[in-house]
């Protein structure tokens, strides 16, 4: 049985994941979704993509995990880089859903620091507010109103000092965009056309930039097209990974 690996988005924890927690058994995958570390438990926090890649290789070890299909939303998307710095050869394939390969612009940088101070002034709900608008799409938000107390209570139930950890863990990340090109796994590239995080076009350039990749461009669909609309986000992944047996 394949093991399918779920890195969620920030400011979220991979309780995000358990519609697909649930399908994936159905249909014969073993999925495995970790939290940041120090999200949901009093623990050493991880601050870096390359503490946070560590981490998951040690639980992927631990589980006996040898070849994994990672799949990262947006910020889960960061840390799939650097995984594959980390295991080049151990990852089966790739899912990139709504996220980018470049680092943080020096502006995007600024807006970090922002947050950083907002969440030490006014805690995890501060920063929940200022994410949750651009989250979900236009048609989401529109349709679903029970997803955005969802999606704001998945936010309000991490610590401070992993949503801390994470903040800083995005600001210092690599650029990942020149190891595109030597990315050889089977990659599935996911997107949907309402996210104003992630807009198209920055997923159209990364499947230009990996060869042999695949676009699937969601209609309707925000920032979290698992959430939002799970069964098209199935519907999209199944064709995917059945092609992986
Ligand atoms: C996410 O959804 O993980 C974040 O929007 C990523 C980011 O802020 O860069």
């Amino acid at each position: 049985m394949g093991t399918l690996l779920l890195l969620h988005a920030f400011p979220l924890n991979a309780r995000m994941w358990e519609s697909q927690l649930t399908s994936c058994a159905g249909q014969g995958w073993r999925a495995v979704a970790p939290h940041w570390r120090g999200l949901q438990r009093q623990e050493e926090v991880d601050d870096s993509f390359d503490g946070m890649a560590g981490s998951v290789a040690d639980l992927l070890k631990a589980l006996q995990i040898d070849a994994p299909v990672v799949c990262g939303v947006s910020m889960g998307g960061y840390l799939a880089f650097s995984l594959v710095r980390r295991l080049p050869h151990a990852i089966r394939a790739l899912v990139l859903c709504d996220t980018r390969a470049e680092a943080d612009t020096p502006q995007g940088r600024e807006g970090r620091v922002r947050m950083l101070a907002m969440l030490q002034d006014r805690g995890v709900a501060a920063v929940a507010d200022e994410m949750m608008p651009r989250l979900l799409g236009e048609t989401t938000r529109r349709t679903n109103p029970a997803l955005i107390v969802q999606v704001r209570a998945l936010a309000l139930a991490n610590r401070a000092a992993g949503i801390a950890g994470v903040i800083t863990a995005m600001m210092t990340r690599d650029d990942s965009t020149p190891m595109l090109p030597a990315i050889a796994c089977p990659t599935l590239i996911l997107a949907g056309d309402e996210d104003v995080i992630t807009p198209p076009a920055i997923s159209e350039a990364m499947h230009r930039a990996i060869a042999g990749s695949q676009l699937v461009v969601l209609e309707g669909v925000g920032h979290l097209p698992s959430l939002e609309q799970p069964r098209r986000f199935a519907d999209a992944l199944s064709p995917f990974l059945a092609g992986l047996r």
